[in-house]
């Protein structure tokens, strides 16, 4: 029935039951806020000088970081808020409205659950999350919920807007790789958009457990907003965990597996995890950029004949999901198994 529930019925809960106790060593740390840069993408409709730094901007912090913070994106902040609410009543409904859309099928369209995999009775996560496609919109649109009333449309017009916003750092990030403008865009094809809300409830203790282990996200881009409560932390190359805030109004971009292979491994996907708190429930809003599901996904030729050789072997980006969602999988296991 999901964390909320656990809490909401057992309001005097102070110990955390034995199934979300992870191994010592798994345990989050508390870690420093990492300075992730910050970009103000609006330079990418600026005069060629102010395009050029912010390409330069956004590449750098691929190279560096592999997430950052995106502001003066053109996303009102109205439509954000609306999104985060909309998602908060979705949330909201009792547990039999959600367990509607439950499924262990990964690739189900729409799919509410709690922990990553509920069969396997151990270190389960302190979430429930909720995940549905996007773009391309005419597949799925019809399945997404209905109640809230207002969801679909409103999910509907963030992720259309998120869609587009994706689609002009693609652009800045294939120029910042000495592509063609487009080519980012052209690997995508058709393209999926995928969105993942997640619901952390306060926690009774939270150092012992996570929200989310540790992870790399399968799309090339994922575009992150939450409720004003941090607790995403992010795994540095020099391989420091750090927490991570985010700024109201803002989307943390980050890299995800499909863009390492793009690019040959000049640019990394980030590892993540969500640290869970005890006072205040955190919602976030996670949404992915990655190909068409049946493509073939391997690095970019011209990046390839600068390499020498290609880092990742081919696979069709369904299958690759699955495997990256598979609850044995962690880190970034499934991308090392494709070297
Ligand atoms: C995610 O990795 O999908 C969610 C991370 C977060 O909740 O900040
Ligand atoms: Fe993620």
């Amino acid at each position: 029935k999901g964390v909320k529930n656990l809490v909401e019925t057992m309001p005097k809960l102070n110990k955390l039951p034995s199934d979300f106790i992870l191994p010592l060593e798994r345990n989050p740390l508390s870690v420093n806020y990492a300075q992730i840069p910050i970009i103000d993408i609006s330079g990418l409709n600026g005069a060629s000088e102010t395009r050029d730094s912010t390409i330069g901007a956004i590449a750098s912090a691929c190279r560096d970081w592999g997430i950052f913070t995106i502001t003066n994106h053109g996303i009102e902040e109205a439509l954000i808020e609306d999104m985060m609410e909309v998602v908060k009543e979705f949330f909201g409904l009792n547990w039999r409205a959600k367990m509607k859309y439950a499924s262990d099928d990964v690739m189900s369209p729409v799919r509410y659950g709690t922990s990553l995999n509920t069969s396997k009775k151990h270190n389960l996560h302190w979430r429930d999350f909720f995940r549905h496609y996007g773009h391309p919109f005419q597949d799925t649109f019809h399945l997404w919920p209905h109640n809230p009333p207002n969801y679909s449309n409103v999910a509907r017009e963030y992720l259309e807007r998120v869609w587009k916003m994706a689609m002009k750092i693609f652009e800045a990030i294939s120029e910042g790789l000495g592509l063609e403008k487009g080519y980012i865009e052209e690997c995508l094809g058709e393209g999926v958009q995928i969105l993942a809300a997640n619901y952390y409830p306060p926690c009774p203790e939270p150092h012992k457990t996570l929200g989310l282990a540790a992870h790399s996200d399968h799309g090339a881009l994922t575009f992150l907003t939450q409720n004003g409560v941090d607790g995403l932390q992010i795994k540095h190359i020099d391989q420091t965990w750090y927490a991570v805030h985010h700024v109201p109004g803002s989307f943390l971009v980050n890299i995800g597996d499909y863009l390492e292979i793009l690019s040959n491994g000049r640019y990394k996907s980030v590892e993540h995890r969500a640290t869970v708190n005890a006072q205040r429930t955190r919602i976030s809003i996670a949404v992915g950029h990655g190909p068409q599901l049946s493509s073939f996904i391997g690095p970019a030729s011209p990046l390839v004949a600068d390499n020498g050789s290609a880092q990742y072997g081919p696979i069709k980006y369904e299958d690759y999901i699955k495997i990256q969602q598979s609850s044995t999988v962690r880190g970034k296991t499934a991308l090392l198994a494709l070297k």
